[in-house]
């Protein structure tokens, strides 16, 4: 398979990981390793990988993260590495593993993957990769977890942290990882109007990816909204809502505006409702 020129500081990663699947290495100030063996185990349990999932690991080096979520966990997968070598290496893992049927390996720039048909992506890269793909990874299908070794998302901050003891880590000056879990959010900013029976109601939604907040309106009574998301789903104090394509629907009724449950709200078409 051909590979599209990659760019310079891609190339920098894939040196700095070739030499990492033998050890650790520091290169450029920026130390790279393959993710432990309980690293990898925690990325995969954290995302909750069972048998209907799709994992790709952008970067996938020798291949583990997407080798474990076959043969642990039964889900498929796909590794995108740039450096070929790394990929024959995965291909062989995956035979000796008994799940090459299960998984695929890829010569491939993770900058120009299709991430669409993943239900989890997994990442072990850099923080300003990290902030690179976050507008990608933002658009996903609401629910996609994304799970990343030891970088962060800026302020797209992580539903879930976990740290974990590595002792034999060469690079940092600490002895432990941290595994982030993302679950990409559906989008909901914006104004939604009653439909059915409900044509007086209205909700005008401000989001920062998972917290969101706006005001509810009812007839001639309003009330401010809280909540957070998780996927399609948001649940605050005050409101439950349930994304599904162009609809929002209460899923909580909210007494004080005497709203029942179930009402279901469609996307403004314009400033208004
Ligand atoms: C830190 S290693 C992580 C390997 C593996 N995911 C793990 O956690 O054990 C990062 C990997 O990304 C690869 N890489 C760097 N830039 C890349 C790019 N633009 N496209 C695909 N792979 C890339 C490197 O070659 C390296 O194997």
């Amino acid at each position: 398979m051909s590979l599209a020129s990659p760019s310079p500081r891609a190339l920098l990663l894939a040196a700095a990981c070739l030499s990492g699947a033998a050890g650790a290495q520091s290169f450029d100030e920026v130390p790279f390793v393959t993710s432990a063996d309980n690293v990898t185990l925690e990325m995969l349990r954290i995302a909750g990988v069972g048998s209907k999932d799709h994992v790709i690991d952008l970067g996938s080096g020798d291949g583990r993260i997407v080798i474990t979520a076959a043969s642990r966990f039964g889900a498929t997968g796909l590794g995108v590495e740039i450096v070929p070598e790394l990929v024959e290496k995965s291909r062989r893992a995956a035979q000796q593993a008994g799940v090459a049927g299960k998984v695929d390996f890829r010569i491939q720039d993770l900058f120009k993957t299709d991430l669409s048909p993943a239900t989890v992506v997994t990442m072990y890269l850099l923080p300003d990769v990290n902030l690179q793909l976050r507008p990608a990874l933002l658009k996903l299908a609401p629910g996609t977890r994304i799970v990343s070794h030891d970088w962060d998302m800026g302020d797209w901050l992580p539903d879930q942290t976990t740290v974990l003891p590595v002792p034999d880590k060469t690079v940092g000056l600490e002895k432990s990882s941290k595994v982030h879990l993302w679950v990409v959010p559906a989008r909901v900013e914006g104004l939604w109007c009653g439909t059915g029976a409900a044509t007086d109601t209205r909700l005008k939604l401000a989001q920062q990816h998972q917290v969101v907040q706006g005001t509810l309106t009812h007839g001639p009574r309003s009330q401010l909204v809280t909540g957070r998301l998780e996927g399609a789903r948001l649940q605050g104090p005050d409101l439950g809502l349930e994304a599904t394509g162009g609809e929002l629907r209460i899923t909580r009724a909210v007494e004080a505006l005497g709203l029942p449950a179930g009402t279901s709200l469609r996307r403004a078409a314009g400033e208004r409702c």
